[in-house]
């Protein structure tokens, strides 16, 4: 198989090492940057023998080099800056987004899409739209990086392995996501049995602010080796039809009491993408913040569309 990145950045090139050296598929790196992927290229190639696999690497700044992919990662786009919020970054990264989708489906109809870059949902509604896809084959990456910053947090506070704690976070990817503490797990134990709910809160809000806190504290750009570990488990998972649950960007046509908007919610992954949305019982409060959460997107696919 082969994966498609658009954006050789940090997280893309990060994600393209991932792919390949977890030996899940070819990879093809494309940026609007000429000689950039293509050095990026070369040099993960050089590793192959060293990381022992037989994965090709093709840099390129031409969507034809992507051809027949099975899927395709949008991570093309700018971050954010010190002080900057994701939803700053809308009109710049909505015209690179939609461009970015248009040319890559053009040469893989087949494929499913996975996008990366930020304000989240709405670049994964933009795409979706763009692309003309059925709901089932595009999506965002967003809930399982944010579930592994809770899961981190949770670790680190209880001194237990981060790969013991199971957490979901839910809704759109920006200060209104809805971390699902009632259901978060350290091997079955909920962690409502291990932490007083002043501690809880104190771990959903660094949850909520895990991006900024690295944003802050790298003055150049976010976070991209977390990143692209989540991304490359839903292409794990899809590659290799593992129907694994895990908190994703959708479009909703209904579920939640939700329709026409993309936000995160948990999904089973598998060859075909996204084979069903589970719809969790929610408490009145967790409800209410997952429609505070689609509203705000609402609001920047509207303000996008200006
Ligand atoms: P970066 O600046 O390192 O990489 C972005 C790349 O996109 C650059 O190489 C740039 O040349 C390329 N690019 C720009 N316009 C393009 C176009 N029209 N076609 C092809 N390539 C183009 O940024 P980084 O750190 O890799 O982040 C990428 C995006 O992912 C940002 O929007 C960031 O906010 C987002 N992000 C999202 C996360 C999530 O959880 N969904 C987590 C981390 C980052």
């Amino acid at each position: 198989p082969r994966v498609t990145i658009v954006g050789a950045g940090r997280v893309g090139s990060t994600l393209a090492q991932r792919v390949a050296e977890k030996n899940l598929a070819d990879v093809v790196l494309l940026d609007i940057i000429a000689g950039m992927p293509q050095g990026l290229a070369l040099d993960l190639m050089e590793a192959r023998g060293i990381e022992i696999h037989n994965r090709q690497i093709i840099g390129t700044n031409n969507y034809a080099d992507t051809a027949g992919s099975q899927i395709v990662v949008i991570t093309a786009g700018l971050p954010r800056k010190p002080g900057m919020s994701r939803d700053d970054l809308l009109k710049t990264n909505a015209k690179i987004v939609v461009e970015a989708a248009k040319n890559a489906i053009a040469h893989s109809p087949n494929a499913i899409f996975i996008v990366v870059t930020n304000p989240l949902d709405v670049m994964t509604y933009l795409a979706w739209q763009a692309t003309g896809l059925p709901r089932d084959r595009i999506m965002g990456m967003a809930g399982v990086l944010d579930s592994a910053r809770f899961e981190t947090f949770i670790a680190l506070e209880l001194g237990v392995l981060p790969a013991d704690v199971k957490a979901m976070v839910l809704g759109s990817h920006g200060d209104l996501m809805v971390p699902l503490s009632r259901y978060a797990t350290v091997n079955g134990i909920p962690i409502t049995e291990l932490l007083d709910a002043p501690t809880i809160e104190r771990l959903v809000e660094r949850t909520r602010n895990g991006g900024a806190e690295i944003v802050e504290l790298m003055q150049t750009g976010g976070a991209f080796f977390a990143p692209a570990s989540a991304t490359s488990v839903m292409v794990e998972s899809i590659l290799l039809n593992q129907s694994r649950l895990l908190p994703v960007a959708t479009y909703l046509q209904g579920e939640y009491g939700l329709e026409d908007v993309v936000i995160g919610v948990p999904c089973r992954l598998g060859c075909g993408g996204i084979e069903s949305v589970l719809e969790l019982t929610l408490s009145d409060e967790e409800r209410k913040a997952l429609y505070t959460s689609a509203q705000s997107v609402r609001q920047n696919i509207q303000r996008s569309q200006e």
